[in-house]
């Protein structure tokens, strides 16, 4: 009786232990877990967006020690930017890299981006992501069920035609621009006197072809990386906007993480971006002396004031409909 009741006590000890042990490596497990999040975005894989993506992935990599890493899709392959802001609310996608003009269309205070000739160069207008202004619109974007991570940029945006340059918005006056559609962009071109025609990038390339637009509204990365040189030659540097892409993440999948993997992810999309906007800075640079390789025929804007009154214009509209908008533009003064 002694014996038995000595092995049940053993036997259970053993039991014990085993189960302590088990819980132990299965929490030892769950570290090791990895977890792949999704992100999507609408420019090619060449595009800077794509590549300060695939940085973050790497740097989350590199601070989770593996566990956590991402997968892209480009060029729109989850859908249109309205598709994935849907997805990023359910949780079913966990990052967008969305233009700041179809959020623009969502949310007032990101039209600040694209107050005319606000900016000279993509360094300014890049400088402008630290201020308390751009910290307001991100933090706006918890209402849509988003967490605003940060602001990476395209580059300035300039004018491409197939006949003729920019000097002043009388060589606009009734030409088809495409757009992107954004409440301001589109309030700019019309004062302008142009017609604005909103389209996605996948049909720009042809519309310029056949001729159903005149030119374009756009940056140096997108002119390389979609080719659109080979269908309107005439480039004017313009600057009259920025164009940044607002970085977002599922506010249902961060809640979902914790402490320490919130801020790793944050951490590491930190250090995307940084790099990215070096990375961004300086192709505006190689983008310019590729294109005047390839025969684009590039002249300036030198008579920027014949723009004022139609800048004024359009600051003055929303300056009234947003407060952020308002205090951006102060501080962008400075
Ligand atoms: C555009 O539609 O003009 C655009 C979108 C994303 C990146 C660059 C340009």
């Amino acid at each position: 009786m002694k014996a038995l009741l000595k092995t049940s006590i053993i036997a259970s000890a053993l039991l014990a232990l085993a189960a302590c042990g088990g819980g132990k490596a299965s929490t030892d497990e769950s570290k090791k877990e990895t977890k792949t999040f999704k992100i999507s975005h609408v420019t090619q894989e060449s595009h800077v967006w794509h590549k300060t993506a695939e940085k973050f992935g790497e740097e989350l990599e590199a601070l989770s020690d593996g566990r956590m890493n991402v997968e892209i899709f480009p060029a729109s392959q989850l859908g249109l930017e309205k598709d994935m802001v849907q997805q990023l609310e359910t949780g079913s996608l966990d990052f967008g890299f969305l233009t700041n003009a179809y959020m623009s269309t969502r949310q007032d205070s990101l039209n600040a981006w694209f107050m005319p000739f606000t900016f000279q160069s993509l360094k300014e207008a890049a400088a402008m992501r630290e201020s308390d202004a751009a910290k307001q619109m991100l933090e706006e974007l918890d209402s849509q069920g988003l967490v605003g991570m940060d602001f990476m940029f395209a580059g300035n945006r300039h004018v491409l035609l197939k006949d003729g340059a920019v000097q002043s918005p009388a060589d606009l006056k009734s030409k088809k621009i495409r757009i992107i559609g954004s409440p301001a962009m589109q309030d700019f071109w019309e004062e302008v006197g142009a017609g604005p025609t909103a389209m996605p990038l996948p049909e720009v390339y042809t519309s310029l072809q056949t001729g159903v637009i005149d030119g374009i509204d756009i940056d140096l990365d997108a002119l390389v990386t979609e080719k659109y040189y080979e269908n309107a030659e005439n480039l004017t540097l313009t600057n009259h906007m920025t164009f940044p892409t607002v970085i977002v993440m599922s506010k249902q999948v961060f809640d979902g993480l914790t402490e320490e993997d919130q801020k790793i992810v944050q951490e590491a999309m930190k250090n995307a971006v940084d790099w990215g906007i070096e990375e961004a800075i300086a192709r505006e640079d190689k983008n310019l002396e590729e294109l005047k390789k390839l025969g684009v025929n590039v002249q300036k804007l030198k008579d920027t004031p014949s723009f004022d009154s139609i800048t004024k214009t359009i600051t003055d509209k929303y300056k009234g409909k947003s407060e952020v908008i308002k205090s951006f533009l102060e501080e962008a003064k400075k």
